[in-house]
């Protein structure tokens, strides 16, 4: 079995970027499963269809190449909401549930574990999960956040970016539609230990993380070696 670290929580929490470090600091291989949901939008997006209808949801999940998960165009603030328009449809998570069950069963590049970050991690892919944090701030902190990743991703002039009272709107409908989707909603698994980012820089919130899951992980990586 590898070392599987789920790291859940709300848009813009700093989730992707806690679990970037976390992966390098165990040499883990790391899988952002959002971004798997953005390129079923971003498929349906650039054929002209409607990320509403369905059936073209359901097209493009299955037509989807993870190959394309590190696309810079699919970290825009349209396609991220679209993502979670087409994720709130069944046949759209079961198409990438078996890619993302691979990923941690057998971990690219022979690496003895992964990091999944995402909605469901903990509380539908992978429910066994080693360690499981759920990462939350408040949404005014999120929305400061999503700015200037947007600043400095898309290179755009500042008068150009959506204000930061509008993204802190979407980031919040956003949660709610997570939240109360049929299948597989936003929610923190009862043995996910939660981490409140809101006062902590990348740094601050990567040292208080190793804190909360370190002694679980060292000892399933030492159990693994043991055979
Ligand atoms: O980066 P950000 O937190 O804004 O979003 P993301 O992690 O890239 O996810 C985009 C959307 O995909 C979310 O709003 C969710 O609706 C959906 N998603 C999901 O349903 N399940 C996951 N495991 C990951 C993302």
């Amino acid at each position: 079995m590898s070392v599987v670290i789920a790291i859940d929580g709300t848009s813009a929490c700093g989730k992707g970027t806690l679990a970037r470090k976390l992966a390098r600091h165990y040499g883990f291989a790391h899988l952002d499963s959002g971004a798997l949901y953005r390129l079923v939008a971003l498929g349906v997006i650039s054929k002209g269809g409607n990320p509403s209808r369905s059936e073209d949801a359901i097209r493009s999940a299955r037509e989807i190449d993870p190959e394309g998960i590190n696309d810079p165009h699919l970290r825009t603030g349209p396609v991220g909401e679209a993502a979670s328009v087409v994720a709130a449809v069944p046949e759209v998570r079961a198409a990438v549930l078996d890619f993302q069950r691979e990923f941690a069963v057998h971990p690219p590049g022979g690496a003895n574990g992964a990091v999944i970050d995402g909605r469901d991690i903990g509380t539908i892919i992978c429910p066994d999960a080693t360690a499981k944090l759920f990462i939350d701030a408040k949404p005014r902190v999120r929305a400061i956040r999503r700015w200037l990743e947007l600043k400095q991703r898309c290179d755009t002039a500042e008068a150009t970016l959506p204000n930061i009272d509008r993204i802190e709107a979407d980031l919040l409908a956003r949660d709610q539609r997570d939240r109360t989707r049929k299948t597989a909603p936003l929610r923190q698994a009862e043995d996910a230990i939660l981490l409140d980012t809101s006062d902590l820089d990348i740094e601050a919130a990567f040292v208080k993380a190793l804190a909360l899951i370190n002694d679980k992980v060292e000892s399933a990586l030492a159990a693994r070696h043991r055979g």
